[in-house]
């Protein structure tokens, strides 16, 4: 449709069918056929104004999706279809692994494979629009939510929320009906919830806002993302959905981003709980003055904004906010076909997409597990070994995570069935997903430790303990867990902890037990396969950590990009009083970002640099080798950092400026090559601009953020 005929559209319009396109609810509403019950019912609406909402949210199938638009469809004066949302966050039915697990592979190809992939589902089923990326910025592992966020780096975070955005939405979403108009979230500052609790406070000051949350969300706008939904959190004391600051300032001024904006979920009417409002009517006025355009499950627009808009005279404002929205439902290509596709459906294009995604998962949680620790070469497992199969995780199907609310958990592959089908001496010890582990349960773990030559220990979180309103104040291995491994390291030192959770844990209570620990993550559908590839060596680890592992849960919130302090601890003064430290732990992490080893074994070694000094408009390049010197072949991530040595204001002592994936040969080596341009030394000043000054730098290069194997300084000159 074009665009003045979009606007013809608008001017039929009445005021309340105005608002009505601006107000998203659940399908319930629709069930009873639009009879006055239920939902509608306590929420005192009309059928005329059920027949004048724009969008629904969290439909399961395409029946449901037809049935409802082709109700809505006959019973609006209008006509206009309906948009449909859903929460498409790894994966709809078939589910890849956990998006922090994604982001271990530090590649947007494989986001943007994800995303292509999932939409594919998706939109098979009737979707319109997915609730992802989550471009948050994280850096407490006690926020449940880290699991859905690409860890705690702006620079990955970014370029992975990118590869989302191209993934879901392609080229052109009116021609390409497999792919999902995709909505960045949460806009803005959620992930620094004060305590890791949900949806509790954040401040922050406008430096770390650009610095460190923006960039995700900058990236997405760049890469055409439709839709951004603000969160639920206060920035400045004032909740972001009420926040015209945030929305209209940054989102719409400094981030120029002309598409739709959503509230969270009941965040509009959650204002007045927030005590920002006094009632709903003030909730929908504030909400609105902010610039959101759909109020997602509350009635506060639905039932207020008429009146608002008349009173204050928002009329333009109103024309504005629903011509969005019926731009997004062009751009859809909704008003020529509101099912999308959905009709010429069969059911061997149904399962053409099953396959295809099922080959695809397998593939890529090969890629996402990270081996944090394989002291004494315990993996890879070797064919015909007498293996033991032990804890909770080992037969659980409990895999998926968080997010995966179509997911069928009851077809994913265990650990077990996986390692059932390799060439193995293996007996198996499940216990009870999500239970304490009794002391009989250790004592019959015992025994089968004793017996075996290898100890596989299963265990972790179930997808209940991460995720949205997941927070924990310990994070720590729970319900007897560690005890399980500690007393198993007793009686057989070649123990290999295979860890399924969503979150950076803490490991200390396990970590000098045991040589060896795979980070899996939760990996998804195919998980318990793509494990037992690993575990065989028929595939090689690759993952690097998105977000680092403290040493205790006190080191929280943790970040590799810390700033130096007034008072930095080093070796030479660790010992001393009033330095920036803990008197009873380090600072450091227990597993740094970046960090994740291989079968392999790498080196990157120095050809030189190009330059010592540079000005604008030149770069620097550095030479080295990777070298694999083993016998395995395998992939790793080299990661280049920078440390600016003065700035004006703090800057963390390193940050990850630039990343090559390379993939090696027993005993091969590759010549790669960085190159650097004053672009990747630029930070955010104090009046928020982004610009860098003369001087000298520091560039590490090697295969974590702890990692110096190569380090030279540059001067930057005018
Ligand atoms: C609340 C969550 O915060 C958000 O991420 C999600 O997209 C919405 N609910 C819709 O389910």
């Amino acid at each position: 449709m074009r665009t003045n005929e979009l606007k013809q559209i608008l001017t039929e319009m009445t005021l309340s069918e105005k608002v009505g396109q601006l107000v998203q609810l659940t399908p319930d509403f629709f069930l009873a056929g639009g009879e006055i019950t239920g939902p509608m019912q306590e929420w005192q609406m009309s059928k005329e104004q059920l027949f004048q909402i724009g969008s629904v949210l969290g439909t399961h199938t395409s029946e449901q999706v037809m049935q409802i638009q082709e109700t809505y469809l006959e019973k609006s004066r209008l006509k206009i279809p309906l948009v449909f949302m859903a929460d498409v966050i790894h994966g709809y039915e078939s589910i890849y692994p956990i998006p922090l697990a994604l982001a271990s592979t530090f590649s947007p190809e494989i986001v943007e494979e994800v995303a292509q992939l999932s939409a594919k589902e998706a939109t098979q089923a009737g979707v319109h629009v997915t609730f992802s990326p989550m471009g948050d910025h994280v850096m407490d592992a006690r926020w449940g939510r880290v699991l859905e966020s690409n860890g705690e780096d702006p620079t990955l975070s970014a370029a992975l929320t990118r590869g989302y955005v191209r993934g879901y939405q392609g080229g052109n979403l009116s021609t390409e009906k497999n792919r999902l108009a995709a909505c960045v979230k949460h806009f803005v500052g959620y992930g620094a919830a004060q305590g890791g609790r949900d949806y509790n406070t954040v401040d922050l000051s406008h430096v770390n806002l650009y610095q460190n949350y923006l960039p995700a969300f900058q990236a997405a706008i760049e890469e055409g993302v439709e839709l951004v939904m603000t969160s639920f959190n206060t920035m400045d004391g004032i909740p972001v959905t009420g926040n015209k600051e945030m929305v209209q300032k940054i989102l719409r001024g400094d981030l120029n981003f002309e598409g739709v904006v959503i509230s969270d979920w009941a965040a509009v009417v959650e204002l007045i709980a927030h005590r920002i409002a006094k009632d709903k009517k003030e909730a929908a006025s504030l909400a609105f003055s902010a610039g959101i355009d759909m109020d997602m499950m509350s009635d506060s627009y639905q039932t207020h904004l008429a009146e608002i808009v008349l009173d204050t005279n928002q009329q333009v404002a109103l024309d504005n906010a629903v011509f969005r929205i019926l731009t997004l439902k062009n751009k859809l290509g909704l008003f020529e076909d509101p099912y999308r596709g959905l009709r010429e459906l069969d059911d061997n294009q149904l399962a053409a997409t099953k396959k295809q995604l099922a080959e695809s998962i397998l593939t890529i949680s090969e890629k996402t597990p990270v081996l944090l620790k394989n002291d004494n070469q315990i993996l890879p497992l070797k064919v015909g070994q007498k293996v033991a199969l032990i804890g909770p995780k080992a037969s659980s199907q409990d895999i998926l995570g968080a997010w995966s609310w179509i997911g069928e958990s009851e077809k994913a592959i265990s650990l077990a069935s996986g390692l059932q089908e390799k060439s193995l001496e293996l007996s198996v010890l499940p216990m009870e997903d999500g239970q304490v582990i009794t002391d009989e349960a250790i004592n019959q773990a015992l025994i089968l430790a004793k017996e075996n030559e290898v100890v596989i220990l299963a265990i972790g979180e179930t997808s209940e303990e991460s995720g949205e309103a997941a927070s924990l104040a310990q994070i720590s291995l729970s319900r007897n867990q560690d005890k399980l491994v500690q007393a198993v390291a007793q009686v057989n030192p070649n123990v290999a902890v295979v860890l399924f959770n969503g979150r950076p844990l803490d490991l200390s209570n396990i970590v000098e037990e045991v040589p060896t620990i795979l980070e899996v993550w939760f990996p998804g559908s195919q998980g318990g396969r793509s494990i037992a590839n690993l575990l065989m060596g028929e595939v090689n680890p690759e993952g690097k950590l998105p977000m680092s592992f403290p040493r205790s849960v006190g080191q929280l919130p943790l970040s590799y990009l810390s700033l130096s302090t007034g008072r930095p601890m080093h070796e030479g003064n660790k010992d001393q009083k009033y330095i920036s430290r803990y008197m009873d732990e380090g600072n450091d992490a227990l597993f740094p970002f970046g960090h994740g080893l291989s079968y392999s074994q790498f080196e990157c070694v120095d050809q030189g640099i190009s330059h010592q000094a540079f000005r604008e408009d030149e770069t620097i390049e550095i030479r080295l080798a990777v070298k694999n010197n083993s016998q395995i072949a395998g992939g790793t991530t080299v990661q280049l950092y920078i440390e600016d040595l003065v700035t004006k204001v703090a800057r963390p002592v390193k940050e990850l400026k630039q990343w090559q994936k390379v993939y090696l040969e027993a005993f091969e080596e590759k010549e790669i090559c960085f190159t650097i341009s004053a672009e990747d030394l630029f930070y955010v000043h104090h009046d928020l601009s982004r610009s860098v000054e003369t001087g000298e730098f520091n560039l590490y290069i090697g295969l974590s953020s702890q990692d110096e194997s190569i380090k030279h300084q540059v001067a930057y000159t005018m």
